[in-house]
């Protein structure tokens, strides 16, 4: 299931070419070498685990980075014990890099049991030079450390790894190099995220991203538009764009091209019957994007507009250069073109300088706008971001009420306005078993919502018509067409 990469031409015994990808297919190649060999040794193959911590950007370089170990020989494994272990670690906020520090000790202690076991960690927390040295200092048993912009040379580093006796680092401050056709092993034979952007130019003051991710770089339409027709090939329905702000996608190409005319393209691919994407900052979303959504079907009936805050003042201090007025004039446009659109947000609570009015701002949007579902944050400290140098930090007494007040706001709003559909029949891809009732399946709404039916393994991977038959909140139960 995975790209196959073509070694025959070759020639192992000239050295490593400089041109990528033919310096990770000869990597990848002597990689595999190398683990043959250990797993000739040991009479059994080698494992390797991947755990992923953050967003859809990760879960999909994790495939990329499960696409070369597969490549490389290893055989693929949930269990941590295993002989190479990979963590692709985030950073957005403070409690992803305590769970990676609380993790790394435990994977000590299985590493004392098997000393042929490797470990690695990669992704945005990496790229924070503080954390790099807390590594190398205190947690010495880490056999490999790289960050976000090279993930493609993981055959390279490994292989040094295993040749040479000592921790391997490798982290590149930045990047202007996309590196196309690596092999990927895909989660979901039937769904996949597609890259069509990396980085980020917003800064906006309380995040990291743009540190970590580097520079806003597009890919070109025909190298997407060419994976999504091999995709598709290879059996996939559904692909959801991937970048941090998919609506400046384009603007730096030599050939400039708008999000919306990409997804016009990708919508022409025959096989292709949904599309989705994420995220999209408000301040660039255009009346031709609405209009795209709106006339494509196929596009799906969901957008993610994080807000962060409803009040203008922290908005300006945010830096996401839209105010309450002009979000909330937005939502009211998108909902009148395409009435039975989902809406769902990012919201920040205690964002230094955030009074009592500035939250109030906040519910108030909830309420007007009255979002399909809302994922919630207590406002992190991040070093390095603007945010983080500003006076008025909110104490922790004064954010932990307003967290819980604006959670209840968005539920009981998320489970009245989850309500509306309920005898409808709608179509749901079937994405996999019900994990409380083996006679069920879980399946996805165009408007990203869950619904369960009655079925078994047969349907994974169907799109197939429900009537939905029940509200239970955040999702619905439902049952099949006779
Ligand atoms: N590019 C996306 C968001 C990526 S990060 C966008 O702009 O919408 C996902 C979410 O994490 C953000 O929308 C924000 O709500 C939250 N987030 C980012 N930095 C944070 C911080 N320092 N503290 C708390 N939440 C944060
Ligand atoms: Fe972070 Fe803002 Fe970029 Fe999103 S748009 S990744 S919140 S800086
Ligand atoms: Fe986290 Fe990096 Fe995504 S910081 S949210 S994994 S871009």
């Amino acid at each position: 299931m995975y790209r196959e990469i073509h070694s025959d031409h070759l020639d192992l015994k000239s050295g490593p070419p400089t041109e990528e990808p033919a310096r990770q297919q000869y990597f990848t190649e002597r990689l595999r070498e190398a683990v043959e060999e250990r797993s000739r040794a040991l009479g059994r193959p080698l494992t390797a685990c991947i755990q992923t911590f953050g967003c859809q950007m990760n879960a999909k370089d994790s495939e990329k980075l499960l696409g070369i170990l597969l490549q490389a020989g290893f055989t693929a494994s949930q269990d941590e014990a295993s002989d190479f272990v990979l963590y692709n670690t985030c950073t957005v906020r403070d409690n992803a890099n305590q769970r990676v520090y609380g993790r790394l000790g435990y994977l000590n202690r299985l590493k004392q049991k098997n000393p042929e076991m490797t470990i690695a960690l990669c992704g945005c927390m990496m790229q924070e030079p503080s954390v790099v040295e807390k590594i190398k200092k205190s947690y010495r048993f880490v056999d490999l450390v790289f960050g976000t912009h090279n993930i493609f040379r993981l055959a390279e580093l490994l292989f040094r790894r295993y040749t040479e006796d000592q921790m391997v680092v490798d982290i590149w401050e930045g990047t202007d190099q996309i590196v196309e056709n690596l092999p990927s092993k895909r989660k979901y034979p039937f769904k996949s995220g597609v890259n069509i952007m990396y980085g980020c130019n917003n800064f906006c003051s309380y995040c990291i991203v743009p540190y970590v991710r580097g520079r806003e770089r597009s890919r070109e339409p025909e190298d997407i538009l060419s994976e999504i027709r091999a995709l598709t090939a290879d059996g996939v329905v559904e692909v959801m764009l991937l970048g941090q702000n998919v609506n400046s996608y384009g603007k730096t190409l030599n050939s400039p091209m708008t999000f919306a005319g990409l997804l016009e393209q990708a919508a022409k691919i025959p096989g292709l019957e949904r599309i989705r994407f994420m995220t999209s900052h408000p301040k660039d979303l255009s009346d031709e994007l609405i209009g795209v959504m709106r006339d494509c079907p196929k596009i799906c009936r969901h957008l993610h507009l994080p807000l962060q805050s409803g009040s203008s003042r922290i908005l300006k201090k945010m830096n996401r250069v839209y105010d309450k007025e002009q979000y909330l004039a937005l939502a009211e446009k998108i909902k009148r073109e395409i009435p039975d659109l989902s809406l769902t947000t990012d919201l920040i609570v205690g964002f230094p300088g955030e009074t009592e009015e500035d939250f109030e701002e906040t519910l108030d949007v909830v309420r007007r706008v009255r979002y399909d579902s809302a994922f919630t944050f207590i406002y992190s400290k991040r070093t390095g971001t603007p945010a983080a140098a500003m006076e008025d930090q909110v104490p922790e007494e004064i954010v932990k009420p307003r967290f819980d007040r604006l959670l209840k706001e968005v539920q009981r709003i998320s489970s009245e306005v989850c309500r509306k559909d309920v005898g409808r029949t709608m179509t749901a891809l079937i994405e996999g078993m019900d994990t409380h009732d083996g006679r069920l399946v879980t399946g996805r709404l165009s408007n990203n919502i869950m619904v369960h039916v009655p079925g078994d393994a047969s349907d994974l991977g169907r799109l197939i018509p429900v009537v939905l038959t029940e509200s239970k909140g955040f999702y619905y139960m439902g049952k099949r067409l006779p």
